[in-house]
This record gives structure tokens, sequence and C-alpha cells, in this order.
């Protein structure tokens, strides 16, 4: 297995390997677990790539999400995102499918606002538009280790509130339905993600984050636009161009992605699997309120 890296600090091309030999092989299971732990994005090209593969695939990484209420795919385990209607015709750049693409523009890490967050996600291109298109990442562990030490211990003590309805509002009002609201009270989570495995921090934050526990509105509202801001300046990102045969996965404990757009005319089919964070990636160590530790 060739690993070789790729953006300012962060990711990596994995080549010499497939995803469905990663399924069912240990010691490439391993390989590629540990460099996920270390890179925060995988590329893997010239993939052979199908909804069962994909799955198998996300599956060794721990237990897949069940799609929510509201999106395409919901109740299966894989989430589909497409601006194609029934007909197999582009919708208009008005029509919901459309809009929940421009959310997806906006900086976030995936699942914040979902009761057990994303530990990973896995995102494969089925149909790319002839330009545009690409997906972009930041590292919101390089983000957290810039930041100047008193802050950075201010920020490990803290909780931010994360909720869905908040991202989508910030491209149409009502973009989030009764259901979606209903079915997605906002959540909690300590702004700093200590990775167990090897002990490094990250940010925790993006598009979701709506509140910072105990802290007035305004100046939380301020101090999440201002860590999104730093952690996204320019120059420390990496921009994925697809191509087929493309598989991602990133580290939604350390990453911050968005899509970025395209002529609206052409169509775009992504398919992406989710895997949900356990007690092993840290999850109850980010948990609100925190843990109390035992007596
Ligand atoms: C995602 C996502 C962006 C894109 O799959 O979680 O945000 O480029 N995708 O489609
Ligand atoms: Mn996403």
């Amino acid at each position: 297995m060739d690993i070789v890296p790729l953006g300012p600090g962060f990711g990596a091309e994995l080549g010499g390997v497939t995803i469905a030999e990663i399924a069912a092989d240990d010691a490439a299971y391993a390989e590629v677990h540990a460099a996920f732990e270390e890179h925060s994005v995988l590329v893997f090209r010239g993939q052979e790539v199908s909804d069962d593969t994909q799955l198998a695939f996300s599956r060794r990484f721990g237990p897949l999400e069940v799609t929510k209420v509201g999106s395409l795919g919901a109740g299966t385990n894989l989430v589909i995102l497409s601006t194609i209607d029934a007909d197999g015709k582009v919708v208009p750049e008005d029509h919901l499918l459309a809009l929940r693409n421009k959310a997806n523009q906006l900086w976030h890490t995936d699942s914040t606002f979902k009761a057990v967050p994303a530990l990973a996600s896995v995102l494969s291109a089925r149909i790319i538009p002839a330009r545009g298109g690409e997906t972009e990442y930041v590292s919101t562990r390089l983000a957290f280790e810039r930041l100047a030490p008193a802050m950075r211990q201010r920020l490990e003590q803290s909780f931010a509130w994360h909720d869905y309805a908040h991202s989508r509002g910030k491209i149409a009002p009502d973009l989030a339905s009764a259901a979606e609201r209903a079915a997605l009270p906002p959540q909690c989570w300590r702004l700093v993600w200590k990775n167990p495995a090897n002990g490094r921090s990250a940010l925790y934050i993006a598009s979701h984050a709506c509140a910072i526990e105990g802290m007035e509105q305004n100046a939380a509202q301020k101090l999440l636009d201002e860590l999104v801001e730093a952690a996204t300046a320019p120059g420390l990102s990496y921009v994925h161009t697809w191509r087929a045969g493309d598989v991602l996965m990133w580290d939604n404990r350390a990453t911050m992605h968005r899509g970025r757009p395209w002529p609206a005319h052409e169509p775009r089919l992504m398919i992406r699997t989710t895997i949900s964070a356990t007690a092993a990636d840290g999850v109850e160590s980010v948990r609100f309120p925190p843990q109390q530790a035992a007596e």
C-alpha cells in the first residue's frame, strides 16, 4: 500500500489497494485505519464502486448511520446527494434538492446535530459535472494547534450547541422541515475533540454550531465565526477534484468540508455512507453535560 501525503499538513492518497480488499482483509484494514487516524482525509482512486462495496468498506470502521428523515435514502445506510429528479431531469436552482446541495457548500462537519455524532464519512462520485463540484477540506486539528495556548485551554472547557435547523436557515428560512426539526433536537458537544488513538485535539465546530453553553449569544456567534474563518483561511485547504472511481473518507472529528458549486444545469450524484462515533473514538469525552469521574 502506498501512502502519499496530499494537502497542507493533512490528507493522503492511498494507492495499491481497493476498498473491497480493505473490507475483506484485516491487515489492510488495520493499515488504512492507522492512516485515517493520522491523515484525517483519505483518497482512493480508480475504485470499482458500488453501493455494496462502499457499504462493506464503511462497516469495517464502525456502525453505520441510518439516513435521517427528509433526506434521499432516508431509513437506509446511504445518503444520496443528487440534483436529478424522478424523471431524470436536473432540478431548477430553487428546488429543494438544489438548496440542500447549497447547504452542503457551507463549511461543515457531518452529523454534529445528531444524538450520536459521526466518526467518519465515505463519499463516492457517481455522476461528476464537467467543471466545478469539487469537495474542499480543512484540518480542524491543525486549526486548533495554531491557536494561542490560553484560547486552547478555554475552548477545551467549552461546549457548543449544534442545530440542523440553524445551518439550513442560512440558505432558506424553512429549509429544515417540521419533521426534520422534530427528529433532530439541538445537541451539545465539547468544542474540542481529543482523539484517543493519538491524543491530538481538534476543534469541533462548523455550520450547525449555533451557540456556546453559558455564553452570551452574539459573543458566541462571533467566536464561532472567527474560529471557522481562521480554520479556513486561504492556503489551508485540500480541494478534491473528482474523477470517476474516486472514493474519499474523512474524519469528522478533525476536519471541516464543503462542496464547491458547479454549473446548475449539469447533473451531479454522490453517495455517502457515514460511520457513527463510539466510545473507542472518544464520543463520551465530548458529551454534555461532562461525564463525572468515578469517585
Ligand atoms: C457530504 C458533503 C459535499 C459535496 O457528502 O457530506 O458535504 O461536495 N458533500 O458533495
Ligand atoms: Mn457533508
